[in-house]
């Protein structure tokens, strides 16, 4: 019987080639779940140019979790050459500094800033939100984008299956505690107050007997199903949808005038890391996927297109590639189930005593 982790021992021949199948049968399960997914991404129509269509960002303030990478990076790289000062929220300060100094070698930017935040870490979380408001007078849009893809097999912390905990309870904390600046932001004669919450087509595979009872509801692991990792991202990336519904229903009911969105900014050339050969996963992804700063121009748009202030089917609405207005999956008790994904995440976060 194996009662220590594999990696503790001095392994045995046996145990690295039963690693190496491992390894390389959990590579081609990631491929083929993503392949399965492909949509020729690459080659849709781009009506949207965020060099042409967002509106000017001079004197605005954005926060982009995960903006150190991937289409973060991106999503920070389209706002701040619009003029925004962009809080670079990311868990690794080293990363993030080398993003922020690239982008600094562009000429007539905006202002770069970097906030630590681990959404692994929900206290983390509830600081780094109460950093930005010590430090800002007004925040314009808050994009969550960082997201936990590929983990196997499932980790809890603070009790939280970390999937939910980086994808939804942490968001939904950064948010609400952000939410008064944001709210007196969009006090302002001719305010623009957004919310983008970074979602997916994955959210559309999500189980449809889904519910949000309890924990035990949210530390579901689905280990059932053919590949157990990629349904629970398809639960957090749901959850995702039905939160930002739910955040523009209360919005709408207090007169806020703050928009919410969430997304599926399309398939984007960002996984070739998690890859076996990166290099080469990189090119031939490159062939069928978007490249990450086009893969940013749904995230662009919802964040800072003036079309989107005019027109209200945007409110709480769901994007998808490139920039157009889509249909989020939509279960028959929906509200019913996003009004218990909020009432449970926030009794779940009552007894973390953040
Ligand atoms: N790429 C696609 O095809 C695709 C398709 C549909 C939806 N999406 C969505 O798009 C968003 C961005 O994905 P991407 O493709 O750009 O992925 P990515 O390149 O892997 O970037 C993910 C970002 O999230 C950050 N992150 C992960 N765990 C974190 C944590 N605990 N605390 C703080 N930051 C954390 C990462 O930071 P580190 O660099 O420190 O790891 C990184 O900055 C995600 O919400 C994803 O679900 C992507």
């Amino acid at each position: 019987m194996l009662d220590l982790p594999l990696f503790i021992q001095k392994p045995p021949s046996t145990a690295n080639v039963i690693s190496s199948v491992y390894d390389a049968v959990r590579s081609f399960v990631i491929f083929l779940a993503m392949m399965l997914s492909f949509r020729y991404d690459r080659f849709r129509a781009r009506d949207f140019d965020p060099s042409l269509h967002m509106s000017d960002l001079k004197g605005k303030v954005a926060v982009v979790t995960g903006g150190n990478a991937g289409i973060g990076f991106s999503t920070v790289k389209h706002l701040v050459r619009r003029g925004a000062k962009v809080y670079v929220a990311s868990r690794n300060e080293s990363k993030a500094a080398a993003a922020i100094f690239e982008l600094q070698q562009e000429p007539n930017i905006g202002q770069l800033e970097f906030l630590h935040v681990d959404l692994l870490d929900a206290k983390d979380v509830k600081k780094a939100a109460e950093i930005l408001l010590s430090k800002e007078g007004r925040l314009d849009i808050l994009v969550n984008n960082a997201s936990l893809l590929i983990q196997e097999p499932p980790q809890f912390h603070q009790g939280i299956l970390d999937y939910m905990l980086v994808n939804h309870i942490s968001p939904f904390i950064f948010t609400e505690t952000l939410l008064p600046l944001m709210k007196h932001t969009a006090k302002e004669h001719n305010s623009d107050v957004r919310i983008i919450n970074v979602s997916s087509d994955a959210h559309h595979k999500a189980s449809p007997s889904i519910r949000f009872r309890n924990i035990e509801d949210i530390n579901t692991i689905y280990s059932q199903y053919p590949v157990p990792f990629y349904q629970r991202y398809c639960a957090t990336k749901f959850a995702g949808v039905l939160f930002t519904e739910e955040l523009q229903r209360r919005l709408d009911a207090e007169r806020v005038p703050i928009i919410v969105m969430a997304l599926h900014p399309g398939n984007v050339n960002t996984f070739a890391n998690s890859m076996p050969y990166p290099r080469i996963a990189w090119w031939i992804m490159r062939l069928l996927f978007m490249d990450p700063d086009v893969g940013a121009f749904t995230t662009a748009f919802a964040a800072a297109s003036p079309v989107v202030k005019e027109d209200e089917r945007y409110r709480g609405g769901y994007l998808q590639p490139i920039a157009k207005l889509g249909k989020a999956l939509d279960l028959e008790n929906g509200e019913d189930l996003a009004k218990e994904l909020w009432n449970t995440t926030e009794s779940v976060i009552l007894n973390l005593d953040i």
